[in-house]
């Protein structure tokens, strides 16, 4: 996960070391991309073309490997990421409806970032709650048993610290 509390100067130095590393070796892209995605959380546009830039390889060739591989976010996550568990235990105790009612109250899809950069949602497996089924953590938090009707509440309190 990247480091938020780096400005993107910093990560990017970081980047540029594995950058010299692989640059010029065959099949170094997707290491320099895994490598983005670690250090700075997402392989967005603007980490796109930094990479183009200093390796010479084409934005659209970097942007397709972005897409192809589910791996790659293209944006930034939000301050708080939200990760519902479809594992099986959570799903069979209605981990989907409250994925969906998440889906409904942030506007987003799975694996989007809502526009005020407060939330992304995400799908996770089994995080080792069973006993809590179903299981939502939101960054470190854990909360279990958690109903469609808790999610409005739930999402209240961290928009009310910002
Ligand atoms: S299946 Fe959800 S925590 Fe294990």
């Amino acid at each position: 996960m990247a480091n938020e509390n780096k400005a993107r100067e910093e990560l990017y130095k970081e980047l540029d070391v594995i950058i010299e590393q692989w640059k010029d070796e065959p099949g170094g892209l997707l290491p320099i991309m895994q490598n983005a995605q670690e250090i700075i959380g997402c392989v967005d546009e603007e980490v796109q073309n930094y990479i183009s830039d200093k390796t010479g390889i084409p934005v659209s060739t970097i942007y397709g490997v972005a897409t192809f591989y589910s791996l790659f976010t293209l944006e930034p996550n939000g301050k708080y990421t939200i990760g519902i568990c479809l594992g099986t235990a959570c799903y069979v105790r209605g981990s989907q409806l409250v994925y969906d009612e998440l889906s409904k109250q942030l506007g987003v899809e799975g694996g989007r970032t809502t526009g005020d950069g407060l939330f992304t949602l995400t799908a996770t497996r089994c995080i080792g709650c069973c006993g809590l089924a179903p299981a939502m953590t939101v960054n470190g938090d854990v909360y279990g048993r958690v109903k469609p009707e808790d999610v409005k509440g739930i999402i209240e309190k961290y928009r009310n610290i910002g």
